[in-house]
């Protein structure tokens, strides 16, 4: 069997970025999303050899995908080396306003997709003794986000299982890497509906390029933790040092801020 780098979320943003630079260390790359004509141009730039690239289209909040994914590894003779939890998505307004079934979807696809693939993934790879997972997790992660509520709880969850499941694995050659980046040029935010929401123009948007850089070198280090961006990890310290009413009642003042700060 050969060893693969699945990424999930790849037919866009972060995804592609994580795609070219497994394709560039020459790995097998499984690309995941549904958006199949996205992951076509993306496997045709990364491999036009078409050797190395495998395309699986899918919605991950299917129950089943996780299944999937492991059948059509297994059929074409490959495992799963490097994990790449990525593919995520958020909405933004009142839980009680948003669609209920949406909001599920959240939890689907961040918090229940990325659990099965690392629930499935691990122990292949604490067996070989090699591998690494890296969850894309967010900012988000480290406070809760009135108005976008389920979504900032979905990333506090993928940075403590991340912190968990690292602890399992260590001393088996297994690290769990999670990338907290703030908001990043992808098209994450509009379609969250969160691109003119004052918390996320206080912070400066960097490059997609950039923050999988920062993550994909974090996982091959082995890091726990990766924030890219000084405010960012400014804005995650004074997080954790303000009492969690202020930063709620500071988030939230944030979150309703739309219009004035727009
Ligand atoms: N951009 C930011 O400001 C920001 C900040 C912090 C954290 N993040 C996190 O970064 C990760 C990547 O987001 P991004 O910024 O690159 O946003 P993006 O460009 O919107 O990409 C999201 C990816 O997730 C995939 N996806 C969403 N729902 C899916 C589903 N049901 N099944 C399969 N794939 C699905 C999308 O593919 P399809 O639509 O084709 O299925 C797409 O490839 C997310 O986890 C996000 O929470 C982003």
């Amino acid at each position: 069997m050969q060893p693969a780098v699945v990424v999930t979320g790849a037919s866009s943003g972060l995804g592609v970025e994580f795609a070219k630079l497994a394709a560039a260390e020459g790995a097998r790359v499984v690309l995941i999303a549904r958006s199949r004509p996205e992951l076509d141009a993306l496997a045709a730039s990364i491999d036009p050899s078409g050797r190395l690239t495998v395309v699986l289209s899918l919605d991950l909040s299917s129950p089943d995908a996780g299944e999937v994914i492991v059948r059509e590894l297994e059929a074409l003779d490959l495992y799963c080396h490097i994990l790449i939890n990525n593919a995520g998505f958020g909405l933004f307004g009142d839980a009680v306003e948003l669609d209920r079934q949406q909001q599920l979807g959240i939890i689907d696809v961040n918090v229940r997709a990325a659990t099965d693939l690392m629930l499935r993934f691990l122990p292949g790879m604490v067996a070989r003794r090699s591998g690494a997972v890296l969850n894309v997790g967010s900012v988000a992660g480290f406070a809760p986000g009135p108005r976008m509520a389920v979504y900032f709880a979905s990333k506090a969850y993928l940075i403590s299982i991340s912190q968990g499941l690292r602890q399992e694995v260590r001393g088996a050659g297994v690290t769990v890497t999670c990338l907290c980046p703030g908001p990043v040029r992808t098209p994450f935010l509009a379609r969250a509906g969160a691109d003119r929401v004052a918390l996320f123009k206080l912070l400066p948007k960097l490059d997609a390029a950039d923050v999988a850089r920062a993550g994909w070198n974090a996982m091959r280090a082995g890091h726990a933790l990766c924030v890219p961006g000084i405010s960012n990890k400014v804005s995650i310290a004074l997080t954790r040092m303000m009492p969690r009413s202020l930063v709620l009642a500071l988030v939230g003042y944030l979150q309703r801020a739309r219009r004035r700060l727009a």
